[in-house]
């Protein structure tokens, strides 16, 4: 493969825009979104070697041995990231053009930037919003009212914030009505400036119907009859079975080993096995098996205090952002979330959690296996030899690369017993190698002199079901204070990992590492976080400028060695450098279409326009070309991108649409889906007009 120069060197510092740490990220989306994360000490102040000081070691050696300096080469991708704009159809694996394969091929011209109200799609293409905020999802959900919200309502109806998607076959294929699937999305967490009319309600009665508007959502859909093949809607809750809420507080089975510890027992739970809700449910992934697999995000922000916190948990708590000062106040409607009284509950809080959404009388579960950490999501690949392999991303600046290998193998069909693999196994994080030595350019920023950010890994074993890998840690130690095990070991800090997704085609990972003000500061670079400085504009049209950190962020591809995804080697290699001239910038989840082309959904673009959802192939002449599919309403952001595997439909889930700056429900930025003159979350399925 051939690279091209991407950028001989970074422009002259002009000015110093965006130097906050929240980059265009609306201040109530800061707020709501992950409690002001940014403004919190990093959580992550270990001062174990980073790939730099690696690096630095062995420039010198290389440079005794080679009697020279090191050459500084010109920042390059693995393959260019190209304008969208000037770019027209893309012919990448493409056999036909004829037909829905379209959206794979890219045979569609691109959505240009914009700042519209509306989800742009390209010629040709339509879209349909299948279901949105306050929608019934349970048969006898009254109809939405935004002046007459309950908790009983909210939990009969499409919660707030939709992020994760899943669409999954019924058993069958389908029934008297056509073609019927399962839509499984999470939401994330409310944003009460925007939901409720000033003065309409107490603030006990929206802590309670916030409680309520989180967790998932389980809604029957159809496809339309028509000549859209793609085009689907969602069925009336009275005919399926199968619809349902999860909330803040449905019963979760917590299982594996650190299942009872008595850091998981309160005064409700004195057995340490029941948690009560899910918050902060961000993406997730859909299992071999037919579950859902959802991550628990920015749980920290869900506790408040009356007194002092108990001092045997310090550490912890300021390694996971606990404070108790970001409260939703919630303590008011349930006192299980007074850190004060109930020093325990945040530590039920921080799994990845599993639904069988085709069994809606099943309890969930958090699989305590797979760590504690702020879950973006997981997902699965089942290896060579039939284990299953989930990788995971901890999104918080300077956190790390996790993947497990479960100890027994995936069976088809039996799913009673698939859904005992994520209790046994093994968890690792990732520690990253660059190739080259250090180089930096004038600005920080890391010069790879063999043209590409590449290098090896490891996964650093932290503990199985049965044993610890880490000095001074039990098995239940590493899977509750898993961030503090993985900084004994010395991984790599990175980027706020995002998605992290194993390609089904090329069976290669990729992960979405969103950004890093702080990278040149308070993160050393390296070569796997090599920027130290960022081009950002302000608003569409306006100059490029640069601010310090990475604020376009980076994908990420691991080769596992040999093949073989339940070892420990793997090489890696910067697929995307974001920022201009690709016009993408804060990649966050991550999709594959039937030719294995990589799809990125982006979160808080800083180069003006609005997010979007973007195709780019990871093979051929076009890897690494990104183009422009579709843009999401103002102040909104893509999540849970899915292709389906015909290729014929396109989901996302619009969330936060009018998360703006001083917008509220009567100052609203955004009116999309343009039901009312208030935004509402939703998900959008796009397809091929016949
Ligand atoms: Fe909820 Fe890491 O994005
Ligand atoms: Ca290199
Ligand atoms: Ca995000
Ligand atoms: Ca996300």
């Amino acid at each position: 493969m051939t690279n091209t120069p991407r950028r001989r060197s970074l422009l002259p510092l002009l000015s110093q825009p965006s130097e906050g740490p929240h980059g265009s990220r609306s201040a109530l989306t800061c707020q709501f979104k992950c409690g002001n994360a940014c403004d919190h000490p990093q959580p992550n102040t270990t001062d174990h070697a980073t790939v730099a000081s690696v690096i630095e070691t062995a420039i010198r050696r290389r440079a005794v041995l080679q009697g020279g300096a090191v050459g500084a080469g010109a920042l390059v991708v693995a393959g260019l990231a190209g304008s969208a704009a000037a770019k027209p159809a893309a012919t990448s694996g493409a056999t036909s053009t004829s037909g829905l394969a379209a959206i794979a091929t890219g045979d569609w011209t691109p959505v240009e930037p914009n700042r519209r109200d509306i989800v742009s799609v390209p010629e040709g293409y339509a879209s349909r919003v299948v279901i949105a905020w306050g929608d019934p999802v349970v048969a006898g959900a009254p109809d939405f009212d935004p002046y007459a919200q309950t908790p009983q309502a909210a939990a009969k109806q499409f919660g707030y914030n939709n992020d994760y998607v899943g669409v999954l076959p019924l058993p069958g294929g389908g029934d008297a009505e056509g073609k019927t699937a399962l839509l499984v999305t999470n939401h994330e967490y409310t944003d009460e400036n925007l939901m409720f009319p000033t003065g309409a309600y107490t603030t006990a009665q929206i802590k309670k119907i916030a409680i309520q508007s989180h967790g998932l959502s389980v809604v029957k859909i159809e496809q339309v009859k028509s000549a859209h093949k793609g085009d689907w809607k969602r069925s009336n809750p009275t005919r399926s079975a199968y619809n349902r809420r999860i909330t803040g507080t449905t019963p979760f089975l917590l299982d594996g080993p650190a299942a009872g510890d008595d850091r998981l027992k309160t005064t409700a739970d004195p057995t340490g096995t029941t948690v009560l809700g899910t918050f902060n449910n961000c993406s997730g992934g859909t299992t071999p098996w037919g579950t859902v697999l959802s991550g628990e995000e920015n749980f920290n922000q869900y506790f408040d205090k009356s007194g002092t916190l108990d001092s045997r948990y310090t550490t912890s708590y300021t390694r996971y952002g606990i404070t108790g000062t970001d409260s939703r106040g919630w303590s008011e409607v349930d006192p299980r979330f007074d850190l004060t009284t109930e020093p325990h509950e945040p530590f039920r809080f921080g799994w990845v959690v599993e639904l069988d959404p085709t069994d809606p009388k099943s309890t969930p579960r958090k699989h305590t296996m797979l760590g504690r950490i702020k879950h973006e999501g997981a997902n699965i690949l089942i290896s060579d030899s039939g284990r299953a392999v989930a990788y995971m991303g901890d999104d918080e600046r300077g956190d790390y690369l996790y993947k497990f290998v479960s100890a027994d193998s995936y069976i088809a069909g039996d799913k009673a017993h698939n859904l005992t693999l994520l209790t046994k196994g093994t968890l690792y994080v990732a520690r990253l190698t660059g190739d080259d030595p250090m180089a930096k350019n004038a600005d920080g920023s890391f010069v790879p002199a063999d043209g590409e950010y590449d290098g090896s890994g490891e996964w650093i074993p932290l503990t199985s079901d049965t044993k610890s890998f880490v000095d001074g840690f039990s098995v239940a130690d590493v899977l509750i204070n898993t961030r503090l095990a993985a900084d004994a070991v010395a991984p790599t800090k990175m980027d706020r990992p995002e998605d992290v997704e194993p390609s089904p085609y090329n069976r290669k990972i990729y992960a979405a590492l969103t950004n890093n003000s702080k990278r040149g500061s308070s993160f050393a670079v390296d070569e796997a976080n090599p920027l130290a400085k960022s081009s950002v504009r302000s608003a569409l049209g306006a100059p490029l400028t640069l601010a310090s950190g990475n604020r376009n962020g980076y994908v990420i591809e691991l080769t596992e060695t040999g093949g073989d995804h339940t070892g420990t080697a793997f090489a890696w290699t910067l697929l995307l450098v974001c920022g201009d001239p690709a016009p993408i910038s804060c990649p966050d989840n991550v999709a594959f279409d039937s030719h294995g082309n990589l799809w990125l959904a982006t979160d808080g673009n800083v180069l003006g326009s609005n997010d979007g959802l973007f195709r780019c192939p990871v093979e051929g002449p076009e890897r690494g070309h990104v183009q422009q599919f579709l843009t999401v309403p103002l102040g909104a952001e893509t999540c849970g991108p899915l292709i389906t595997t015909d290729d014929q439909s396109v989901w996302v889930a619009v969330q936060h649409p009018g998360e703006t700056d001083g917008a509220d429900f009567e100052h609203p930025s955004s009116t999309w889906p343009h039901t009312g003159d208030f935004p509402r979350p939703g998900v959008v399925v796009t397809y091929q007009e016949a």
